[in-house]
């Protein structure tokens, strides 16, 4: 145990969020740089999906193959390690980050300092939110006119709802950008225009009136002190407990592909990120401490080699040790389970382990046993909760053209559905596929033809939410069941679902149906699935 205990605090795993274009993938192959992970900048390929027209579905095929090898990275710095789950840059998505968010222990979130907080960014926050998720904020592209710090500041505090605490202060920005004061660390670092090298040091002074210091910035030197003399007035001390509940956001500013500001910001997340942390289940909270294995899939990548419909399983461990080749009960399908090839990656090699720990990310090979939010254990009877589905925003009818073919797409949408590219919802024999985005659609024609035989298309429906409705008794619900049995339909886990064609709509089925529930979103794992059905 005691060695379980000495991998749990060697360990940091975390994502790097941002709002496409912001520099996420730049940052993280600074940091790879930086963790001696890769040798040369341009080795991670961006994991963002660039085209988005129908004829490049073999284009994002391609690129979803690549970012299956750079989706989890690990690397080592300073002798902790680090676990750096990737997110999908295209917002299309963006329900997939959402699900890796529920897989890390803390977050870095990137914003582009000329633009500022951007309408991803927000919706990203609002997730780590639900979990409270620690954030350390890092404003890039120094290097660029951007806005003003504390613009930028008060930005992020109002639109993403944070309290934030600048630990780095820039003198200039743009042209005339010369550098970072670490306030952490009380030093200084100039600015040099640097894309490929890293520098591991950094010049130091005593404190922001260090004379040498001032002798090189000059006039700057001035401004320097009366800046941070006003930050350390209105944001007070920093206090490492408000960032770990997820109540204050650390702020670093640099330029990722100038490599500046990156090893300040990697030297302290080692210092204050926490580490793995327990998770809540069925059965009350799990520490990683806990003597048992215990994990949960959060990611399933599909069609890594078509020919043999080969899918990975993406594993966090949250408890005790796994271990190749020793069984393991999923939970759901009551079932053991060995696995002979858990693989862990890096950029873009896969690698064979023997065992993970806590924190760790591992692949599993699976012929479909899995679906997105099953739990695995050393026998034990509980599910990981935390997983939310949320409602889609785009619906479509999925009609079959060959009749004969209908078993196949039973197959395939359920199994692609598992996978979590999309939801669907039920009426009888009708099928409603719910997405985020344009770009599911394609994917799933696509491969229900090329994996299941079954040539389908979609008709376009003006739903503009699905609702969970949670009700007692039948009574609660049962204006909604006599006026808009149509808008009625239930999920693969046979919850009633109410499809709203607009605001007002779904504004009056609250108003009488007032003892019902409407969710936008749902954790499976945690509700007793209705399974007697009212409509
Ligand atoms: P993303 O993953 O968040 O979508 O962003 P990514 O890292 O791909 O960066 C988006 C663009 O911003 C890239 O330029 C990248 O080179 C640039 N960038 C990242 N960090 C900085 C910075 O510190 N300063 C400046 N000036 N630019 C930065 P691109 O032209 O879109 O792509 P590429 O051709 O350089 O790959």
């Amino acid at each position: 145990m005691t060695s379980i205990i000495k991998q749990i605090q060697n360990r940091k795993t975390f994502a790097i969020i941002s709002h496409p274009d912001a520099g996420k993938t730049t940052l993280t192959e600074k940091l790879l740089l930086f963790g001696g992970a890769i040798q040369v900048a341009g080795a991670v390929k961006s994991n963002k999906i660039r085209k988005t027209t129908t004829s490049d579905f073999l284009e994002i095929e391609k690129q979803r193959g690549i970012s299956v090898t750079t989706s989890v990275m690990n690397f080592e710095y300073n002798g902790v390690k680090i676990n750096l789950l990737d997110t999908p840059g295209h917002k299309d998505f963006a329900e997939d980050t959402y699900r890796t968010l529920t897989a890390v222990d803390s977050v870095i979130l990137v914003i582009d300092c000329v633009k500022g907080v951007e309408e991803q960014t927000e919706k990203l926050m609002n997730v780590c939110r639900m979990r409270n998720t620690p954030v350390i904020v890092f404003i890039n592209k120094l290097d660029r006119e951007g806005r003003y710090p504390v613009e930028l500041l008060d930005e992020i505090e109002h639109k993403l709802k944070i309290k934030v605490r600048p630990l780095s202060w820039p003198v200039g920005i743009g042209i005339s950008f010369r550098g970072v004061y670490n306030i952490f660390q009380n030093s200084f670092s100039f600015f040099r225009a640097n894309k490929q090298k890293i520098e591991k040091d950094v010049e130091t002074f005593k404190g922001s009136t260090d004379p040498q210091l001032k002798e090189l910035l000059g006039e700057d030197a001035i401004k320097l002190n009366e800046e941070l003399n006003l930050v350390n007035g209105i944001y007070g001390d920093f206090k490492i407990e408000d960032y770990l509940k997820g109540n204050l956001a650390p702020v670093f500013f640099g330029s990722a592909l100038n490599n500046f500001g990156v090893k300040e910001l990697l030297d302290t997340f080692i210092k204050i990120a926490p580490g793995p942390q327990g998770r809540e289940t069925t059965k009350g909270f799990i520490e990683p401490t806990h003597n048992n294995f215990s994990g949960f899939v959060f990611k399933i990548h599909a069609n890594l080699d078509p020919k043999h419909r080969d899918r990975i399983a993406f594993l966090r461990v949250c408890s005790g040790k796994f271990e190749r080749n020793k069984f393991f009960y999923h939970v759901r399908l009551n079932r053991e389970f060995k696995f002979a090839n858990p693989a862990s990656f890096m950029a873009q090699d896969k690698s064979l382990i023997e065992e993970a720990y806590p924190g760790d990310v591992i692949g599993l090979y699976d012929s479909g046993n899995f679906k997105i939010g099953d739990t695995l254990s050393e026998g034990e009877q509980f599910m990981f909760k935390g997983i939310p589905t949320f409602s889609p925003e785009i619906f479509r009818e999925l009609q079959l053209f060959d009749p004969f073919k209908s078993k196949q797409l039973e197959k395939g949408i359920m199994q692609l559905t598992d996978e979590g590219l999309a939801q669907l919802f039920i009426q009888n024999n009708r099928k409603v596929v719910g997405t985020v985005g344009e770009l599911q659609f394609e994917v799933i024609q696509y491969r229900l033809l090329n994996e299941y035989g079954a040539d389908c298309r979609f008709r376009h429906l003006n739903y503009i939410k699905a609702c969970w409705v949670k009700f007692d008794n039948k009574e609660d619900i049962a204006e909604l069941q006599r006026l808009r049995s149509h808008n009625l339909f239930y999920d693969k886990h046979d919850e009633l679902v109410f499809m709203a064609e607009s605001e007002y709509q779904l504004n009056a089925a609250k108003e009488k149906n007032p003892k019902a529930k409407f969710l936008f979103s749902i954790e499976h794992n945690t509700e007793t699935v209705q399974m007697e059905k009212v409509v």
